[in-house]
């Protein structure tokens, strides 16, 4: 059983967890996952490992509630136990090598690149980070990016807060007026990732984006996680969840996380609350 030492809304349906897991935080690197179960009934739930501290052998981890399994997450509370959790799982990405990356998160995805910006600000990589939603009370993390960043860019899709419009909108004007980007990191949305993808394919920019797909056992057997990349069949557990967004093929992605839609909204509208 694992404690829950300390619980933060953020925003509206978004909730940052500190919990006790020293074996974890002892491993974890940028880009690595856990996945937990609630109760012994409960789902597995995959998420990134939003911030780790080793000294004090805790993580913490940031999750939107989009369905069942998160909202019954959001209602734990400090001095809770969550049943289970395994991890660090998925491959952490590389970190050098680079001179300027541009880091983007659309919506609760800006949790899953704050450990990759942080990660980022270590090496000798300029780095310029975009975070965006829906409205300003959406916008999370805010501090916690700009301190890690060299440049911290903010759009709102009403013109709320920073720039109005897309995350994608700031990121072209960067690959038009700035010649030297080596590398975008992208996580949010799948729409948005696509976005991205096809954008800098056309400035020939290397592109990460991670990927968060339905996941079952988290070791390879069950399937669940498969995505095509490059033409084969992938596992996003043990080969991602960071893949080339260029190999992607974004929309088998969206038509499979679309696929247990119904029977998970029916669940939401019926037991919780
Ligand atoms: Fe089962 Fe990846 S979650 S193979």
């Amino acid at each position: 059983m694992y404690e829950i030492l300390a619980k933060e809304v953020l925003a509206p349906t978004i909730k940052r967890l500190k919990v006790k897991a020293p074996l974890i935080a002892a491993k974890t690197e940028p880009g690595n996952f856990i996945i937990l179960r609630v109760d012994e009934q409960g789902e597995r739930i995959p998420l990134t490992v939003a911030d780790y501290e080793r000294e004090n052998g805790i993580i913490t981890i940031i999750f939107q509630e989009v369905g069942y399994s998160t909202k019954l997450l959001g209602k734990m509370d400090k001095g809770d136990f969550i049943q289970d959790i395994v991890g660090p799982l998925g491959h952490h990405i590389k970190l050098d090598g680079y001179q300027k990356v541009v880091l983007l998160g659309g919506g609760s995805g800006t949790a899953l690149l704050y450990p990759k910006v942080r990660g980022f600000s270590g090496t000798e990589a300029e780095v310029i980070s975009i975070t965006g939603a829906r409205t300003k009370n959406l916008i999370i993390l805010e501090d916690e990016l700009e301190q890690y960043s060299d440049r911290l860019f903010i759009a709102t899709d009403d013109g709320s807060y920073g720039h109005h419009g897309f995350v994608t909108d700031i990121l072209k004007d960067l690959l038009e007026k700035e010649g030297d980007i080596d590398l975008v990191v992208a996580i949010g949305p799948v729409p948005m990732m696509k976005v991205v993808a096809d954008l800098t394919k056309k400035f020939d920019v290397e592109t990460i984006v991670s990927l968060n797909t339905i996941m079952v056992d988290g070791t390879g057997m069950c399937g669940a996680c498969r995505v095509t990349v490059g033409g084969e069949t992938k596992f996003t557990c043990i080969d991602g969840p960071s893949f080339d967004g260029h190999q992607v093929d974004f929309d088998e992605l969206m038509n499979r996380l679309n696929f247990y839609r119904d029977e998970e909204n029916l669940v939401y509208a019926n037991v919780v609350e």
